[in-house]
């Protein structure tokens, strides 16, 4: 068997400090002066070049990126359609003769419509009188990004739903009134199923068994015909972003749902019509969107 020979202690540690500077050589941790300086050079270079590799794939990337537009909108482009008032349901199911099952509706309605105070609008965004054709605005000149308006949606194109004449939006009567919105997708414009149309058209159904249902639209598109539709001008369109367009008030359809018969389930379907959206199976909320009303007495 051998035994290893065991080297006196001395000798290690006089080893050991021969290898963190031995005069004779001149080398420090065994590297002469020359080495440690190629060394660091070389460590000095390469993170360098990784510094400034690093540096011009982060500038390229910003150079294409655009401050006042998402860069990835594809998912966005069938623009969804969403009620007020909302429960994480959608079902707007009350009581017409227990207030305090309808009084939420009303104050999210309160509080929803509060920034289309025809006082509110008149302070914040332009008439915008034109009657037909989109609220197009350039950039002017090299003034990226030149401040846009919007156009004025009143509260009170929404009539006997905007809550002036009839404070409750008709839940005390058994009436009760659903607003309809789009999503706000940047520089989408709606395209009219006609080419005479100046807005696109929205409406409701429900099953043909729930013939005697009524819907009354506000703004519609014929406040004489009973059976015309909501409308969303075209003068709401394009958004240009929360950026460039900071006072923009979306436009917004109001139901009225009349007739109904109480205590019984209506599932209502809303949906936008107009050429470039289209509705896809797989998704309830492109461009359409569905609840449950039910007035309980
Ligand atoms: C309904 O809400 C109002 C305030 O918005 C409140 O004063 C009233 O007491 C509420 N009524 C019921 C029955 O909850
Ligand atoms: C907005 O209008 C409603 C009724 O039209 C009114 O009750 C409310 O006080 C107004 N709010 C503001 C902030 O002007
Ligand atoms: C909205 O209401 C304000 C205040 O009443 C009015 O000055 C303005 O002309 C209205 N705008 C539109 C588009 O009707
Ligand atoms: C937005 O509204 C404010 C007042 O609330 C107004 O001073 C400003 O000019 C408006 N901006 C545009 C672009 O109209
Ligand atoms: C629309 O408003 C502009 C000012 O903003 C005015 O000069 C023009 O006469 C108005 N047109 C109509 C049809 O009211
Ligand atoms: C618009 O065009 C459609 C079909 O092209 C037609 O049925 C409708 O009457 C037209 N409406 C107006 C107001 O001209
Ligand atoms: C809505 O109106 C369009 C025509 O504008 C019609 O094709 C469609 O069937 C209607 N949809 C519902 C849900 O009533
Ligand atoms: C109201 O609904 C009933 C059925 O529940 C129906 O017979 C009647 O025609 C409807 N009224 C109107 C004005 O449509
Ligand atoms: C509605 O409320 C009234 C009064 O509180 C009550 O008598 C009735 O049973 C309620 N109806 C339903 C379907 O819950």
């Amino acid at each position: 068997m051998e035994i290893k020979e065991k080297k006196p202690r001395g000798q290690a540690l006089a080893e050991f400090k021969q290898f963190i500077w031995n005069p004779r050589t001149r080398e420090f941790l065994g590297r002469t002066g020359s080495s440690w300086a190629l060394i660091l050079l070389f460590y000095l270079v390469f993170y360098a070049f990784l510094t400034a590799l690093f540096s011009l794939t982060m500038w390229v990337m910003l150079q294409t990126i655009d401050e006042y537009t998402p860069k990835y909108t594809d998912r966005l482009s069938n623009p969804g359609l969403m009620i007020r008032p909302k429960t994480d349901s959608l079902d707007i199911v009350y009581n017409v003769s227990d207030s305090s099952s309808w009084n939420a509706s009303v104050s999210a309605l309160n509080n929803f419509l509060l920034s289309y105070n025809d006082s509110n609008q008149a302070d914040n965004n332009v008439p915008c009188n034109f009657t037909s054709g989109y609220n197009l605005q350039d950039d002017s000149g090299d003034v990226r990004n030149h401040p846009k308006t919007a156009c004025q949606f009143n509260r009170s194109l929404l009539a006997s739903c905007s809550g002036d004449d009839d404070p409750t939006y008709g839940y005390s009567r058994g009436t009760p009134c659903v607003l309809i919105k789009m999503n706000r997708v940047i520089n989408f414009r709606p395209e009219p199923l006609f080419t005479n149309q100046t807005y696109v058209t929205v409406n409701c159904s429900a099953p043909k068994s729930a013939d005697g249902l009524l819907a009354t639209y506000f703004p519609s598109s014929s406040s004489a015909d009973a059976n015309s539709y909501g409308i969303l001008s075209l003068k709401y369109f394009p958004y240009y972003g929360k950026k460039a367009q900071t006072n923009y008030t979306q436009p917004i359809v109001a139901v009225q749902f009349s007739n109904l018969t109480m205590n019984t389930d209506y599932n209502i379907k809303c949906a936008i019509y107009a050429k470039n959206i289209k509705f896809e199976t797989r998704d309830n909320f492109a461009g359409r969107v569905n609840f449950k009303l039910r007035v309980n007495q």
